[in-house]
């Protein structure tokens, strides 16, 4: 992580060793590492189950990153609480987007706890940065790409079909990484929005990843209605960048070009991931 340039270390702690509920445990943490900067990526994101676990959503999603916040606040510790695109409710008309301003109307449960969320962070830590991102993808974890991939290569794969009328913008995370760092080592509080620059449907990334993948399979556009979810989704949760570009510190570029590069240096890796999903 060339980019971390002044940290003398980084760690990470996740379920099942720390939970972010349990705020004891978290405080004892914070202890013992002494950071100078959190960032919480801890989430309940299984968007759907969110509708019918509002509790657990809320309390890790709103409250356990409520009490985070006033820790570190407590402790003059720097805070990035990552929120999401799905806190809009998408119904701008295509070809605008969103900026930090715009008021938020969450369609689902998850994006009311995610808002919930913000609302907790700040007022706890006005000092904290909540930064909004959508449509993550990377190396490590489950993703949209991979999840599409899997589908790709399986054997007897006919025809995919992907929704054309959900718009956002699909953000790498080792983008994301860069950018979160260059907006906390400016010091920026508050709300901002982060991802990839441009626009795309949910079909149209499926077809330039698979297309960048060498991976022939043909993929049609259906609509959001076909694959009714238990969970709404926003049509167009386009976010635009607005804050860190004021503040001169944006390092995002445009989702092909990203696309591209994470395919260059995972595309073996990616396909073997494919692969053993599709014999296990
Ligand atoms: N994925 C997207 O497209 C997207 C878009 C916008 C914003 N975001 C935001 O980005 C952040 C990271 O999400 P992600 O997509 O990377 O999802 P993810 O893979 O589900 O990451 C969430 C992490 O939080 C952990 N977690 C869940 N409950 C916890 C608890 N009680 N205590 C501590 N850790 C807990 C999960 O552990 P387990 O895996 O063990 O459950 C998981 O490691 C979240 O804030 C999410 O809202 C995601």
């Amino acid at each position: 992580m060339e980019f971390l340039g002044g940290l003398a270390s980084v760690a990470g702690a996740d379920l099942p060793e720390l939970d972010i509920r349990d705020s004891r445990a978290v405080e004892r943490a914070v202890e013992a590492s002494k950071p100078d900067l959190v960032i919480n990526c801890a989430a309940f994101t299984r968007v759907d189950d969110c509708e019918t676990t509002r509790t657990d959503a809320f309390a890790v999603n709103a409250e356990a990153p409520g009490q985070l916040a006033g820790l570190c606040a407590r402790r003059g510790i720097g805070l990035v609480h990552i929120s999401t695109d799905y806190v809009f409710d998408g119904k701008k008309p295509v070809g605008e987007s969103y900026v930090e301003s715009d008021p938020a109307a969450p369609l689902s449960a998850y994006g009311e706890s995610k808002l919930a969320g913000e609302k907790s962070v700040l007022a706890a830590f006005p000092g904290a940065l909540v930064l909004r991102s959508a449509w993550l993808y990377g190396a490590s974890g489950p993703n949209f790409l991979k999840a599409i991939l899997a589908r790709a290569v399986r054997p007897g794969a006919g025809p995919l079909r992907v929704v054309d009328d959900q718009r956002g913008t699909p953000t790498w995370t080792a983008r994301l990484a860069r950018q979160i760092w260059a907006a906390a080592s400016r010091g920026m509080s508050g709300i901002c929005h982060a991802s990839a620059e441009g626009a795309c449907s949910r079909y149209e990334l499926a077809v330039e990843f698979l297309r960048l993948m060498e991976v022939g399979v043909e993929v049609f556009a259906c609509s959001t209605a076909e694959y009714p979810r238990p969970a709404k989704v926003p049509a167009n949760a386009v976010l635009e960048n607005a804050a860190i570009k004021n503040a001169g510190v944006n390092v995002m570029v445009d989702w092909r070009a990203d696309v591209a590069e994470f395919v260059a240096g995972f595309r073996g890796r990616l396909l073997a991931e494919a692969a053993g999903r599709r014999t296990t």
